[in-house]
């Protein structure tokens, strides 16, 4: 989907993760977005939209919404499929200004944004690998198959034109990086080093990602593709000066 191209030749990427919004939150999160409407072109929402993943809240958000005037690009989070109400949180969300992506990508002026929820199965040599039981199988395949799916989306942005820049939207982490200062025996569960190859191959700018709430603001990749954890209580623990991180590129 083309949004409209944003007035700078530069497009002012804002992005946070992580805002869990509750059935309580009415009115919560109308400063933020008007304040981010005028200070961005695009808005990055990387999942955990929800804090239990009930329609309910979906409505809170959708309510909320009306206060953003620019783009919301967004990807679920864990959080989102807490009460098997994927379907309902998605169609409340399709009536607002917020577009998810899973497995696809939206083109705001010359930037492409591909996007995948992501999946964890941990990182470099101590991933968890295809074998044993099918439970561990099919925990594997989760992470193999989002991370074809991220390279599936990045592939048709280059394929539509190979000019545009590429940001992909993550929930879960594609580098170790980022997560660490989380406890050691949680992080297969925050991310997989499975998403960090597309990342490297495709040419991707720089990745966003959520869901480790006491990680680390800023990596890379193993070949320098910019990564940035901005789930809310990591931009608020690093003492951000904007509660979003702004990238232009
Ligand atoms: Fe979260
Ligand atoms: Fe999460």
């Amino acid at each position: 989907m083309q949004q409209p191209k944003p007035t700078s030749t530069k497009t002012r990427i804002a992005a946070i993760g992580d805002i869990h919004v509750q059935e309580g939150d009415a009115g919560k999160w109308v400063d933020f977005f008007k304040e981010v409407s005028e200070n961005a072109d695009v808005l990055l929402l990387c999942g955990d939209l929800t804090d239990t993943g009930k329609e309910s809240e979906a409505e809170v958000l959708a309510e909320e919404l009306r206060a953003c005037t620019i783009p919301v690009l967004a990807v679920l989070g864990n959080h989102d499929y807490e009460h098997d109400q994927v379907k309902k949180i998605r169609k409340v969300l399709a009536q607002t200004n917020l577009q998810l992506l899973d497995g696809n990508f939206t083109v705001v002026g010359d930037v492409g944004f591909a996007g995948v929820k992501g999946y964890g199965g941990g990182f470099d040599n101590h991933m968890l690998g295809m074998f044993g039981e099918k439970l561990n199988k099919d925990f594997v395949q989760e992470a193999v198959t989002e991370a074809l799916k991220l390279d599936a989306a990045l592939a048709q942005i280059d394929s539509d034109d190979s000019a545009i820049k590429k940001i992909a939207i993550l929930h879960y982490a594609p580098i170790k990086a980022t997560v660490v200062g989380e406890p050691e025996a949680i992080m297969p569960f925050l991310g997989c080093s499975r998403l960090e190859e597309p990342l490297n191959r495709r040419g991707v700018i720089a990745a966003f990602h959520g869901h480790a709430h006491v990680g680390t603001l800023e990596g890379e990749t193993s070949t320098g593709v910019k990564v940035y954890n901005v789930s809310r209580p990591v931009l608020l623990k690093a003492e951000h000066p904007t509660p979003y991180y702004l990238l232009e590129v």
